[in-house]
């Protein structure tokens, strides 16, 4: 039996669990000339290491399949890494709208994004999220929260209005190395994570769990809620 308290259980340590990722990755996501060379050119632009990691990325994709989602909604854009996992779960006519702030980062995934092939199933709006929210119409299926930790719960309430009964919401970063659970904390991106994953307990209109990651990008994890109509049973 593992006991995970005996001596012989392996801790993790940042060296064990990037090998893991590394393997787990190898297997099941593999090389990938799109997705490859949007992160190659996302950091020979300067962008930040942030997007998320491959099998999160992929996960991203099957969720979208998972609900049969022809409209997907992102909030932070970076480089088009997530985008492109992303819009290439959608059938043609699908679309993805995505929202960022640094018309930088817009310009660089839209490169990465027309030469995956998904140029037409992908609308980059730029702007601060919460200023393009008010004029974006739904329904979407999907919803990707991961910008601005601090604006977590109005975009929430955005994506609540968006999107349909049944769709899914996945929040980025809800770990932040086990900061999360510190209830003195000072840091505003982890208040506004906390307050978003109060708002997910507490809302009818979702019903909500958490995953823990530790892989490429540290320990880390993500918050996947299910839209629901409040006044079905
Ligand atoms: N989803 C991407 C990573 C996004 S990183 C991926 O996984 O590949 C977060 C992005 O959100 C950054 O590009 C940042 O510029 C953007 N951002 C930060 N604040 C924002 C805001 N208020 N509105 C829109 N985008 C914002
Ligand atoms: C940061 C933001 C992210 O969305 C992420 O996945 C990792 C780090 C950051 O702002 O540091
Ligand atoms: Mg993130």
């Amino acid at each position: 039996m593992a006991d995970p308290t005996s001596e012989s259980a392996p801790v993790p340590t940042p060296e064990s669990w990037r090998r893991a990722d590394a393997y787990l990755a190898r297997t099941l996501v593999g090389d990938d000339i799109d997705l490859d060379a949007a992160v190659a050119d996302q950091r020979s632009a300067g962008l930040p290491d942030i997007e998320v990691a491959p099998l999160n990325g992929k996960l991203l994709h099957l969720l979208a399949r998972l609900v049969g989602a022809r409209r997907v909604l992102e909030i932070g854009t970076l480089g088009g890494y997530s985008t492109i996992w992303l819009a290439r779960a959608l059938p043609a006519d699908g679309r993805v709208v995505t929202i960022e702030a640094e018309q930088h980062h817009a310009d660089v995934a839209r490169r990465s994004i027309d030469r995956a092939g998904l140029g037409d199933r992908v609308d980059i709006r730029v702007g601060r999220a919460a200023d393009v929210l008010p004029d974006i119409e739904g329904p979407f299926d999907l919803v990707f929260i991961d910008a601005d930790k601090e604006s977590n719960t109005i975009y929430l309430d955005h994506a609540a209005r968006l999107a349909r009964p049944g769709a899914v919401v996945i929040v980025d970063n809800i770990g932040r190395a086990g900061r999360i659970a510190d209830p003195d904390t000072t840091n505003p991106q982890v208040i506004g994570t906390q307050r978003g994953l109060e708002l997910l307990a507490s809302d009818p209109r979702f019903d909500a769990t958490a995953l823990q990651t530790l892989d490429a990008k540290g320990w880390d994890g993500i918050a996947i809620a299910l839209v629901v109509d409040p006044n079905e049973g």
